[in-house]
């Protein structure tokens, strides 16, 4: 369950990134078709239902990334989830000052949201801005891209599509930002030639002193039909705008402060496991550790390879073991883990290392598939030679004395 509302609500909101960059990519072409296309690209996310639905992506999906972060029982990772981790740390505090310059701008100081304000805005008044837009850009596609490839990867039908993925995945960012750049580079030239002719082309010249307040006006009155009911004194604007920046860095704080307590849970959590678990791999490998981690996560602090093609998430199966015998109690196999035991058909003394963590004792287990698996060999043809997914060759039984031979 709370998988599946990660994912839903990861792809909800990648579904809706792409849609944004795909219009972004028309500012190559030129402000007009960039600002006239929008309405159309945003349609369906203007609609009551879905604009909820994304609301609630919003809100659910990060939850859940700072959920999985307190359940991490280990920071040691590959580079992957690095990425993945720190790049989901960093969305919101990047995505904050935009979603409060679309909605607070728009309720409390009537800007339009359109792209040719926030043009303006970012490559005239505020470069930083435009700076942290393309940061976000970035870190939401690498973070959405990620969370997508370890998901589809285990899919039967992902390596036929993977070539035309691949280059999409490169070619939307990269053309979004093009479209950034071009259509940010003619909004300077129209604010240039407007300032030498003395006509903005915009439609404001008679405050051309007070630019701020005179590019937000500039952008509603471009934007054809979006004018805002709010009418503000330029005194009310800067006294709403500096209200409105100071609830937003507040916000921010929030979040970090959020974070560092989901960083203290974490650790007060982990405090509790002083007893340790001798993990005996049937090769003869012997680690240990503190009770807590998975068998799975055990193995990664021990740098001792082990087969996780889903990146511990339980989707794929490839970490699973074979229980030679156990002195150590090992957790009882969630729903999650069940179920894809049952659909692997693997008998009773097998578990996901991934999920199973085990208790204070001894384990001894044999990891039943290599640490090079590939994904292809997870769904062979049922009419092809497929690939077998490689298995280790440790040793599988046990003595009478209980011994692994
Ligand atoms: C807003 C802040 C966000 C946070 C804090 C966040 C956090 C996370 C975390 C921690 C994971 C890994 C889940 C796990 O290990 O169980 C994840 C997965 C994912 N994220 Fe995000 N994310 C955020 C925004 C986004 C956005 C904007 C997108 C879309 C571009 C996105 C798309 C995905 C996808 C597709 C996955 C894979 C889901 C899965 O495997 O269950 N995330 N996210
Ligand atoms: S790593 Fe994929 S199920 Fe355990």
């Amino acid at each position: 369950m709370i998988r599946s509302l990660s994912i839903v609500s990861g792809l909800i909101l990648f579904a809706f990134i792409t849609t944004h960059l795909l219009n972004l990519t028309l500012g190559i072409f030129s402000i007009e078709l960039l600002e006239s296309s929008r309405p159309y690209f945003f349609v369906l996310w203007t609609s009551f239902p879905v604009e909820l639905l994304l609301v609630l992506a919003l809100l659910i999906h990060p939850l859940l990334g700072l959920r999985s972060l307190y359940f991490r029982n280990t920071l040691r990772m590959s580079g992957q989830d690095k990425v993945q981790l720190i790049s989901s740390l960093m969305i919101i505090p990047l995505l904050i000052p935009h979603l409060f310059a679309i909605k607070a701008g728009e309720q409390i100081l009537g800007i339009a949201p359109t792209f040719t304000g926030f043009l303006a805005i970012m490559w005239i008044d505020l470069p930083l801005e435009g700076l942290r837009q393309v940061l976000l850009l970035i870190v939401v596609w690498i973070h959405g891209c990620i969370g997508l490839f370890t998901w589809l990867r285990l899919k039967a039908w992902w390596s036929a599509v993977a070539p035309y993925i691949y280059p999409l995945a490169v070619a939307i960012p990269t053309l979004a930002l093009l479209g950034f750049v071009e259509a940010g580079r003619d909004a300077v030239t129209r604010y240039e030639q407007a300032q030498a002719g003395g006509q903005y082309q915009y439609g404001v010249s008679a405050q051309i002193e007070n630019k701020y307040q005179n590019l937000y006006q500039d952008t509603s009155e471009l934007d054809s039909g979006e004018d805002s009911s709010v009418e503000l004194s330029p005194q009310q604007f800067a006294a709403s705008a500096k209200a409105i920046d100071e609830v937003k860095w507040r916000v921010i704080l929030g979040y970090f402060l959020l974070v560092i307590g989901v960083f203290l849970a974490r650790f007060i959590r982990l405090r509790k496991y002083r007893e340790k678990v001798e993990i005996h791999y049937a090769n003869g490998l012997i680690i240990s550790s503190e009770v807590g981690p998975t068998l799975l996560e055990i193995a990664i602090q021990n740098d001792v390879p082990h087969a996780n093609l889903c990146h511990g998430k339980g989707r794929c199966g490839t970490c699973r073991v074979q229980i030679i015998k156990s002195s150590s109690t090992l957790t009882v196999p969630t729903k999650l883990e069940q179920a894809m035991l049952d659909r692997l058909g693997s008998p009773a003394d097998t578990r996901l290392a991934c999920q199973a963590g085990p208790g204070p004792g001894v384990v001894h287990l044999h990891r039943l598939l290599s640490a090079d698996v590939q994904p292809d060999c997870l769904h062979p043809c049922a009419d092809q030679e497929g690939p077998e997914c490689p298995e280790t060759n440790e040793v599988t039984s046990v003595d009478k004395k209980g011994e692994a031979v």
